[in-house]
């Protein structure tokens, strides 16, 4: 590969997704994105850079970007999180959410749904608690691979292994041959929609829990910042975010703060006015 068929799809990558690449990921490039030339019934790699500069057909594009995420997922990923959420954020929620009976959650980077989904099935252990509320999960993705994916809820032996206890895939999901597919209960749980983190998320309307975890450490600088303020203006002035062990928002926002004593959760920074009104 030519450095200007590089920079070319490094461009295309960064102004689609925000994903940034590093020169030395050129052997990445040609591996992930050989099998989308042959799809589109392109010979070579170069072919397909050839199409890009004529003029891409915006499936194509999209086939592209989605070929070059990283989608690696997995349920009760890292652990911590939803220990977090079950004895921290769900029982504040609880509290601070008594009279309207209303949360809304998002994940917002949700690859094939093993995230919402173990989001769900904590809701489901205090379901007792949360009668009469209405609880929504939003789960987006910009792949739209990913997400036919997670609305099937159907994984392999190796997927429902890592991070799933064995009563809880004994509980909450059927096995169908070789594969596992949640039940319907818990997808019916999670509403499903594709969406891009660089759009403006005002649509979406507002969060209780946002978890987007593992997908700003692909982006740069500039679009981190982008996607942290468009989450924080989604965010209920006393909601909460998860982002994932490695990302932070120091240095990249000053709409969200660090919680103390509570790893990898931030808070809107709150306005005297929008913290009064909150409280109220
Ligand atoms: C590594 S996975 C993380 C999944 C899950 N949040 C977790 O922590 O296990 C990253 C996901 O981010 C998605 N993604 C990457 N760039 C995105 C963007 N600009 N907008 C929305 N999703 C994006 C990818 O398609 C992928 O499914």
């Amino acid at each position: 590969m030519n450095r200007a068929d590089f920079d070319m799809i490094c461009k295309l990558l960064r102004e689609q997704s925000g994903l940034v690449l590093m020169a030395d990921k050129a052997y990445l490039l040609e591996s992930r994105l050989l099998p989308v030339a042959r799809k589109w019934k392109l010979a070579t790699f170069d072919d397909l850079a050839k199409a890009l500069r004529i003029g891409a057909d915006t499936a194509l594009v999209r086939d592209i970007v989605q070929a070059m995420t990283t989608n690696e997922t997995f349920f009760f990923r890292d652990g911590r999180p939803f220990d977090q959420i079950r004895d921290f954020i769900l029982p504040a929620l609880l509290k601070n959410r008594a009279a309207n009976r209303r949360i809304r959650i998002w994940s917002a980077a949700c690859s094939s749904g093993q995230e919402p989904y173990s989001v769900a099935i904590l809701l489901t252990d205090i379901a007792e608690a949360l009668a009469g509320w209405k609880v929504e999960i939003v789960a987006s993705d910009l792949s739209g691979e990913m997400l036919a994916r997670a609305i099937e809820g159907t994984y392999s032996q190796f997927e429902v292994q890592r991070g799933l206890p064995i009563a809880r895939l004994v509980k909450h999901f059927r096995q169908l041959g070789d594969r596992w597919q949640i039940n319907e209960q818990i997808r019916g749980m999670v509403r499903y929609r594709e969406f891009n983190l660089l759009d403006d998320p005002s649509s979406l309307g507002r969060f209780d829990l946002v978890l987007c975890r593992n997908v700003l450490m692909y982006l740069d600088h500039e679009t981190r910042s982008k996607v942290l303020d468009g989450i924080a203006g989604q965010m209920a002035p006393d909601g909460f975010l998860f982002l994932g062990g490695a990302e932070t928002v120091l240095g990249l926002t000053d709409r969200l703060q660090p919680i103390d004593g509570q790893r990898a959760v931030y808070a809107p920074v709150v306005s005297a006015p929008a913290a009064i009104a909150a409280a109220g």
